[in-house]
């Protein structure tokens, strides 16, 4: 229900309070973003109020200046505004004032609490309403609609920016995002919150070197604690996050849609709708990350148990295995070596449908390839099914080869500028789905491919950037078109057959973001699956992404990617966490590896239920060599940690490792899970003493203290479970 708010607003959830400053005229005023409050007195909010209004400073406005949700230069801010445009040059400033009640209202997901404002800038002729929700799980999401409210008489505004701000206080004072490339995202960096402004940008459509996250916090911060407040842009387009600290002091983070020139323009009564904005307050990255899982895992379609789905199935893909060359009977060789270990859905990759024999040719011909697959792909689907596996397929809609039927009919449906094309990537261009002929040609295949056969799984790719992307023949930037137009693409095809599970992907994990993961069911994480790499593009991906969302795979021996060599235990123990995959010959693998890998497959069910369930665990280990991570049972009852050695160091061994996130008063059974008995080394007297029949400790104990972890070769991980012990208290 929406009722008028006061104009002091409280909201509170999951440990975060939200104190807004709605009295207005001004545009609402964040008194307060992180640790709950409590129940405080409408009093001790009024007195809040007044003690949060700056001085006015010297050499500057006579006006304590505000910085609200949007920020605005006609008040005083002179940090980066919130909405910035014009009409022919004239209004490029704006000053809202509100507009009608403030409401206050259920959000769009269960237990979420939505402040909607309403505000007007008569000058500029723009209308806005506000949305301001704090979710169950404590996000704080925000977004703007824009209009124009401007006679037909009135150039019309062109839109250059709309940010959304979160101010975060002083004590954040260390700022960590994350950049990288392909086969190596998510990469994390940090340095000082210093004067000026930290901007992290994509302007390519996708990146991976594009932050999911920017997050300032006290200086030092960890897993486990230090203050944080972290921003994303949910958003499959471009965006761009600031942390800016402005003369004065003031901080903020301020995060949209990056608009290219003139891609936004309103005439008369049209509205620009931002993308929400996010922003997770935690103690600790862990705790800001568990905010975002638990809001991912309360909505209707996410893929749990709890909603009516099988458990994650565990898939094969054959690219690393065959690439393009397709020969049925290798294909359903692999089928056949693949469900003989326990996997459950097989998935073709790239090379399937006309002239697709390399990347050069073919992306848009979206028909089976009739020399390739003279039967179409039921032999192979047929056999897949028999074998009680699923089936999915690769597409990748959004482009098109030069070298194509679809390019060779239609050259006008490729973004471009002017009268030239953009430089090809992968030797090909992105197919322009502003255009209404191109948007349906794509839907009408890729329904007609999933009506023709049962398909219960799309590998949904997207290989190139987003570069000098116009749309013709009004050469009008296009790439806002296009991720709308995405977006109601994969709804239609949902719509239409909504049994079938999306994967994300654009040549690993170049697009992960909340918007596109509201329509997909996970994402690919990486075109790299050497174990090593994969432990921090996992760590990075996961502050956003779920494990049962986060598409890993045990690759080959040998990774195809760096050339690196590890052993299965390590290639199996990384992967094991997320949603479990292999890519891998598995044609050549030896009868050893593949009875080991059946055992990697069943234990990974067998656990499956809490790895995709549970709150996922990091621990601050000192030593950079050793990292620990794990996941603890939503009850606390249960648990699964990795102890990783990632590198040599100078230490014997990672010492005590301390297990956090249980239950600080219940015992547990600590025992190490080594199905390849990674301790096997170690036989003699120098083995660890606890290791063969376990130990049982408190949770207070295993978070304070720790146990011992073996010494391990570089490269190599233990997994230990842990089991709470029925204790006369609990009876
Ligand atoms: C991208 C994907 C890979 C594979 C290839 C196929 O690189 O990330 O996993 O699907 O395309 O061309």
């Amino acid at each position: 229900m929406t009722t008028p708010a006061p104009d002091l607003l409280h909201l509170r959830a999951a440990g975060v309070s939200l104190v807004l400053d709605c009295a207005g005229p001004l545009l609402p005023r964040v008194l307060h973003w992180g640790a709950d409050l409590g129940d405080v007195a409408v009093a001790e909010l009024e007195a809040l109020r007044l003690a949060s209004i700056p001085q006015i400073a010297g050499a500057t406005v006579d006006l304590p200046v505000p910085l609200s949700v949007v920020p605005e230069q006609s008040v005083g801010w002179l940090g980066t505004p919130g909405v910035t445009g014009h009409r022919h040059g004239a209004s490029f400033s704006t000053a809202f004032r509100l507009s009608g009640a403030v409401t206050l209202g259920a959000g769009e997901h269960p237990g979420s609490q939505r402040v909607s404002v309403r505000a007007t800038d008569d000058d500029a002729a723009l209308a806005l309403v506000l949305d301001l929700e704090l979710t169950a799980s404590g996000l704080v999401r925000t977004r703007v609609a824009l209009t124009s409210t401007a006679g037909a008489d009135v150039p019309e505004f062109m839109l250059s920016s709309l940010d959304l701000s979160l101010p975060v206080p002083t004590e954040a004072d260390e700022i960590l995002d994350f950049t990288g490339r392909w086969i190596r995202e998510r990469t994390a960096q940090r340095k000082p919150f210093t004067f000026g402004t930290h901007l992290r940008e994509v302007r390519k459509g996708r990146g991976h070197d594009a932050t999911l996250i920017v997050a300032a916090g006290r200086a030092g911060f960890g897993y486990r604690s230090g203050e944080v407040w972290g921003v994303h842009v949910a958003w499959s387009g471009n965006s761009r996050i600031l942390a800016e600290k402005i003369q004065g002091g003031a901080r903020h983070l301020a995060a949209g849609e990056l608009l290219l020139a003139g891609e936004i323009i309103l005439a008369a009564g049209q509205t620009y709708t931002s993308p929400w904005v996010f922003g997770s307050y935690g103690d600790g990255l862990d705790d800001m990350s568990a905010r975002f899982h638990t809001y991912l895992r309360a909505r209707p379609q996410h893929p749990s148990v709890a909603n009516g789905r099988p458990e994650r199935p565990v898939l094969i893909n054959v690219w690393e295995a065959v690439y393009f060359d397709h020969r049925l009977d290798k294909l359903v060789a692999l089928a056949d070596e693949a469900a003989a270990i326990g996997v459950e859905r097989y998935v073709l990759d790239d090379g399937w449908f006309r002239h697709r024999r390399d990347d050069h040719a073919g992306l848009g011909d979206w028909f089976v390839d009739e020399v390739v697959w003279p039967d179409g792909l039921s032999p192979l689907i047929d056999h897949v099914r028999g074998l009680g596996m699923q089936f999915g397929l690769w597409f990748e809609p959004e482009m098109i080869n030069p070298d194509s039927d679809l390019a060779r009919a239609h050259p006008e449906w490729i973004l471009a500028t002017g009268n030239r094309l953009p430089p090809e990537a992968r030797f090909q261009q992105v197919l322009d789905l502003g255009h209404e002929g191109a948007y349906n040609y794509v839907l009408e295949r890729i329904d007609a491919i999933l009506t023709e056969y049962p398909i219960d799984y799309i590998k949904w790719d997207h290989n190139r950037d987003l570069i000098d992307a116009g749309h013709s023949p009004t050469g009008q930037a296009g790439v806002h078109n296009q991720a709308a137009a995405l977006y109601r693409l994969i709804d239609e095809i949902r719509a239409r057959h909504p049994r079938v599970e999306i994967e994300s992907c654009s040549g690993g994990g170049g697009r992960a973001d909340l918007g596109i993961l509201d329509r997909t069911d996970r994402i690919w994480a990486s075109d790299c699956i050497d174990a090593l790499e994969r432990q921090s593009i996992e760590a990075g991906t996961g502050l956003l992404v779920p494990p049962e969302m986060m598409g890993s795979h045990i690759g080959s021996p040998h990774c195809h990617t760096t050339g690196r060599r590890h052993d299965l235990s390590f290639r199996a123990g990384t992967a094991f966490f997320s949603h479990l995959g292999i890519e891998w010959d598995l044609t050549s693998a030896s009868e050893a590896d593949k009875a080991e890998l059946a055992g990697w497959i069943a234990l990974h069910k067998a656990h499956r239920g809490l790895l995709h369930t549970g709150t996922v665990v990091r621990a601050d280990h000192p030593e950079p060599t050793t990292w620990v991570h794990g996941v603890v049972a939503t009850d606390a009852a249960e648990a699964i940690f990795a102890v990783v050695q990632l590198s040599s160091g100078p230490n014997q061994g990672p010492g005590r490792v301390r297990l956090p996130g249980l239950d600080p008063t219940r015992q547990y059974r600590v025992q190490a899970i080594d199905p390849a008995d990674a301790m096997g080394n170690r036989t003699g007297a120098d083995r660890l003493q606890w290791w063969d029949d376990g130990v049982q400790l408190s949770g207070r104990t295993l978070d304070r203290v720790g146990v011992q972890a073996p010494m391990q070769n570089p490269e190599h991980l233990v997994l230990l479970h842990l089991v709470a012990v029925a204790t006369a208290r609990d009876a």
